[in-house]
Formats: C-alpha cells, structure tokens, sequence
C-alpha cells in the first residue's frame, strides 16, 4: 500500500496542473509608439480589450496576425506580413464575398477573429480603448486561443504594418512558473 501511495502521490505531484489567470498582452514599443494592449476573458464568450499606447497620430487599424513576432527580424520588416503571417481568421471568415460591408462593429461575428479595427473599431489617435467582444471568437485558451500570436498595427490612413508586438500570457511577462513545464496555453505542470 505504502508503495502504490508512493507512485500515486509523485503521479500527482507530477500531473499537477496550474490554470493561468486568462488574460494575455501585446507590448509595443517601437517608431515612437509605446504601451500595451491587454485582453482578458471574462466569460466563455467574452474577452475585454484594452489598449493603453501613447504616440500614436489619427486613428490605426489593428489586426491580431496568425504569427508571433520574430525578434531575429529586423525592425523594418518583423511586422510584415510576409513574418507575421495573414490576419487570424481560423473560422475563414474572409470567404464570404460581402466581407467588407457584412464585417462592421455592430456585426462582429461576421469579422475574422483577429480583425479587431472590424470588431471594435480603429485604434484612436489618443491611444485609449477600452472595449468586449462577446462573440465568444477572441479565445484565450483552446484550439483557437489568441496566445502566442500577435497584434499588428497599421500606419495612419494606410495598410502598412508599421507597429507589433507578440501576445503572451501575463503570468509568462511575471515570470511565475518558471521551473515548471509549459502544458497548454494555460496551463503549466511539475517537471517529472
Ligand atoms: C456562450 O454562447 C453560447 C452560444 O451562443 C451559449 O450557449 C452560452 O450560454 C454562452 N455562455 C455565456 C456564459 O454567456
């Protein structure tokens, strides 16, 4: 008995999981353009965006990227598209021929997921947003979880990615569970 005990307890010990506060940041801080953006679920179908950014000029479109940001890249390039992959949009939103008038903020769920200028509007010149999307398509876990992708932002008046930042989990920028092993998107377990 002692023994099973034994086997049974270090099992446990090892498959012991850790959930993760859901919420998750994209840091910007290039070309004069600083600041986060921040989401956080707040139920199944709800995620709260908040950007805090100072420097911008006008209003910015912004896009969530397939692709986390390649540091090895240079500046110049990093937020391309060509490095940063397409606009997220697993459930292939864009196939529908009506996208540009159909995708508006009073009818998000017709938008990619990651087209967040669609869903919420552009980035205004202030560089404050506060807003929820409760379409239950900006996931923070799961198959379709927006971790470890990236947010793009675009030059005033034009389609060029001129800013970015990869969306990482706040509890990996606080640095806990650093001697733990990386399970899920938000969960990290005991190294065995
Ligand atoms: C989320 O959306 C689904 C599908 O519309 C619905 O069945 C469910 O009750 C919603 N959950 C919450 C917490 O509102």
């Amino acid at each position: 008995m002692k023994i099973l005990c034994l086997f049974a307890c270090l099992f446990a010990l090892c498959y012991q999981t850790y959930g993760l506060k859901k919420q998750a940041v994209a840091r910007i801080n290039a070309r004069g353009i600083t600041g986060t953006i921040t989401f956080t679920e707040v139920d199944e179908n709800t995620t709260r965006i908040v950007a805090n950014l100072q420097g911008l000029s006008g209003n910015h479109g912004w896009h969530i990227h397939e692709l986390p940001i390649d540091q090895t890249v240079s500046p110049d390039l990093q937020c391309l598209s060509s490095w940063a992959g397409p606009h997220y949009d697993p459930l292939n939103a864009r196939a529908n021929l009506n996208y540009a008038t159909d995708c508006s903020t009073s009818n998000p769920s017709s938008c990619e997921a990651g087209d967040l200028a669609g869903r919420l509007g552009p980035l205004p010149a202030n560089g404050q947003l506060d807003a929820m999307d409760t379409t239950g398509n900006i996931d923070l876990d799961g198959f379709y979880s927006i971790v470890g992708r990236s947010v793009v932002i675009h030059q005033v008046g034009t389609n060029v990615n001129f800013e970015c930042g990869s969306i990482i989990s706040q509890q990996e920028l606080d640095g806990q569970f650093q001697s733990f092993e990386k399970f899920s998107d938000f969960t990290y377990r005991l190294p065995c």
